[in-house]
């Protein structure tokens, strides 16, 4: 059953969620393509306002032409419910989930605004990037094989098994863009680059590598969507909050698939203010994710695993991360799904001209930024690809 705003109440009602003799309102505040999600707000201000989310069986803002398992919504809360347990201070709190209606009822981020937004609009990151780093770091540390024995890592492969969503990122994050396809679309002025990128044997290599990485690097749960869309920023008693919502794309891949959208996305945000303090974020990101990992190490579940292994396993994480920071970059600019950071500006042009040529020249040689993970160098990268352009 597909719930309606009208029919939100009742049914948070009938969970138990709210109590029979409350009144309040609904209102709808997904904007996302994907599902629908309303928030009820109850009059009496001592009864918490909560959300629910519920995925259609088939893609939101298409309808029934475009079908897609509504079990995602299910993939979701068991995602959420692993990040509460590792990551509570960045996880929204999953109150009931209603495996039949494929919905789940969570805490209200009303008070809160997605961190695009929020860095259209000329916000600081602040601890955004670092708070998104320690989440990584801590999920993936917990269902690494550093963090979790053969058999709980199994168990959890097997329940996050989630190839439906998985084709979605192969097809548009790590197919499409690389490829002429009908969705694609790109600023006129960038139709050269564009095709010199589709051409460059380097980057078809690179791209098929990140794919296998995609397909067979089981290496911890990772969100999948970790972009700037996903996260919700605000300030509650006058401290910074930040929430990790819709890992509905969550399975176990590789660690840098999560932090390279991340970074692709500050990135990006950083190139449309030309901020340079975004780009600082992506040290505090990385370090927060490398503390997690450290935090948790002395109790690693497997001695075997030696101090050596760390420093390769983290070297790889953050080559990982370049490659799926510049496949994102690409398909910002060059994919089907752009980044409004970008449309919004007066003329996206020049700005997604600079995404292009970073990501063209990640994909080409990773170690244009040092062999060594080096957040600095990357943001250095960055910065003169601006200047050069001015
Ligand atoms: N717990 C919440 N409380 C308040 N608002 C929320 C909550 N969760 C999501 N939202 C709002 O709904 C929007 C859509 O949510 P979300 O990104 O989870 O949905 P989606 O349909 O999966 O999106 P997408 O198409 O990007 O995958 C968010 O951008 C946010 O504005
Ligand atoms: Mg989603």
């Amino acid at each position: 059953m597909l719930l309606e705003p009208a029919e939100v109440w009742a049914y948070l009602i009938e969970r138990g969620l709210i109590p029979a003799t409350a009144s309040g309102a609904v209102r709808e505040v997904g904007d996302g393509n994907m599902n629908r999600v309303f928030v009820a707000v109850p009059d009496d201000p001592d009864i918490p306002s909560v959300a629910v989310k519920q995925a259609p069986p088939w893609i939101q803002k298409l309808g029934p032409s475009a079908p897609m398992s509504p079990e995602r919504a299910l993939i979701e809360a068991r995602a959420l419910r692993t990040f509460a347990e590792y990551a509570p201070k960045q996880t929204p709190t999953i109150l009931d989930v209603d495996e039949t209606r494929f919905a789940f009822t969570m805490e209200d981020l009303s008070d809160l605004t997605v961190l695009r937004t929020a860095l259209n609009e000329g916000a600081e990151l602040g601890r955004t990037s670092a708070e998104v780093g320690e989440l990584v770091g801590r999920v993936t540390f917990a269902t690494s094989v550093a963090g979790a024995d053969p058999r709980a890592r199994a168990a959890l492969i097997t329940q996050s098994v989630n190839p439906l969503l998985a084709e979605v990122t192969l097809q548009y994050l790590l197919g499409d863009p690389f490829v002429e396809a009908e969705h694609n679309h790109h600023h006129p002025s960038l139709a050269g680059a564009v095709e010199k990128l589709r051409r460059d044997p380097a980057v078809r290599t690179e791209l098929a590598t990140l794919r296998a990485a995609f397909n067979s690097n089981a290496q911890a749960l990772v969100h999948g969507d970790l972009h700037s869309g996903s996260v919700m920023v605000g300030v509650r008693d006058g401290e910074p909050v930040v929430r990790v919502i819709d890992p509905e794309f969550a399975m176990v891949g590789p660690i840098g698939l999560d932090l390279g959208l991340y970074v692709a996305n500050v990135v990006i945000a950083a190139v449309r203010s030309r901020n340079t303090a975004h780009l600082a974020s992506i040290a505090d990101c990385w370090e927060a994710f490398c503390a997690a990992w450290r935090e948790g190490w002395p109790d690693r579940v497997d001695p075997l695993l030696d101090d050596g292994w760390l420093v390769r396993e983290l070297r790889e994480v953050w080559r990982d991360t370049l490659g799926f920071a510049a496949v994102e970059m690409v398909r910002r600019v060059a994919g089907y799904s752009h980044a409004s950071d970008l449309e919004t500006l007066p003329d996206p042009g020049p700005a997604s001209a600079i995404v292009l040529g970073l990501g063209h020249k990640l994909l080409a040689d990773r170690e244009i930024c040092g062999s060594r993970p080096d957040p600095r160098a990357l943001a250095h990268l960055v910065g003169t690809s601006w200047e050069a352009q001015q």
